[in-house]
């Protein structure tokens, strides 16, 4: 049995400035975000680096569409190290692109087995919640197909998993609840997982801590009190995806798809929706209410 899976190298910087200085971005990189992130924390930095803002190829979670525009676009650079900067749909996106030469999608579903990397892949999440930058899947909604399925391979890992809290200084307070309850969420199901071991529960207990410390602080001194307890949450979203990328999740996260995919209802809102419902069930039935 596995105890824990963690390949992706983890670091931590203050500010953008310095994770730019220490991984010494230039041309060949390719910066994949947003660019209401990338003028005000990239823009004055002057990067040499090849950039593709996401939402001029959609808005909203990344479809096939979305994704093979994007892999064709990346193509025509030279570049060797994906960067990817943002939320989830960012990060989804930057774990295809590190295993396409060019290659679209369909391709790379058909023969899983057959993925390799191609290109480096940094990611530094700017939300704290998906905890996806160490984790190796990758949802798409295939319009083509009409499904929305993950497409997994150990060479979708982030070589470096970056944490900058100054990225989540504009997290506008939905956004951050929402994403914290996600990262709430992937902490406790993978604790109750029967796949959790000794060490995914090390990060999960105290991933789960952290959130309920953070929460009992807001709810006294009310919202403003998140601010400086950003790195704290972002530090706890990372330890929740070690935990989940090892354990997985369950039946919170299989019942909040269904609300996501057909309702579009934010992945942290349909999570918080199902939380206590399913708990209630699990807790009943002695924990036998898993989905795995
Ligand atoms: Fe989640």
């Amino acid at each position: 049995m596995k105890e824990i899976i963690l390949k992706s190298q983890i670091s931590y910087y203050d500010t953008c400035k310095e994770f730019a200085s220490e991984f010494n971005l230039g041309s060949g990189d390719l910066i994949l975000t947003n660019e209401y992130i990338y003028k005000p924390y990239f823009g004055s930095l002057g990067l040499n680096v090849h950039t593709i803002f996401q939402e001029a190829y959609g808005t909203g979670e990344p479809t096939d569409i979305m994704v093979d525009a994007i892999l064709e676009a990346a193509a025509k650079t030279d570049c060797r190290r994906i960067i990817a900067i943002g939320g989830g749909t960012v990060i989804d996106i930057a774990k295809v692109m590190a295993v396409s030469a060019g290659d679209p999608l369909d391709s790379l579903y058909a023969e899983p087995e057959k993925i390799q990397k191609k290109r480096e892949l940094v990611i530094l999440p700017t939300t704290c919640g998906t905890g996806s930058e160490v984790t190796n899947i990758s949802i798409i909604n295939r319009t083509r197909l009409g499904t929305k399925v993950g497409l997994v391979s150990p060479h979708m890992y982030a070589d470096d998993a970056v944490l900058v809290p100054e990225l989540l200084n504009g997290l506008p307070f939905a956004v951050f609840a929402t994403s914290s309850i996600d990262a709430l969420v992937h902490a406790v199901e993978s604790s109750l997982s029967p796949k959790a071991t000794p060490f995914t529960k090390l990060f999960g207990y105290k991933a789960i801590e952290m959130i309920i410390r953070g929460y009992q602080k807001i709810a006294v001194e009310g919202i403003d009190a998140r601010l400086p307890l950003m790195k704290d949450f972002l530090i706890a979203s990372n330890y929740a995806g070690i935990a989940f990328g090892t354990a997985g999740c369950a039946a919170v996260h299989a019942t909040s798809y269904p609300l996501g995919g057909t309702y579009h209802v934010a992945h942290g809102e349909s999570n918080y929706a199902m939380f206590t419902g399913v708990l209630k069930i699990t807790w009943r039935s002695g924990g036998t209410a898993r989905l795995q």
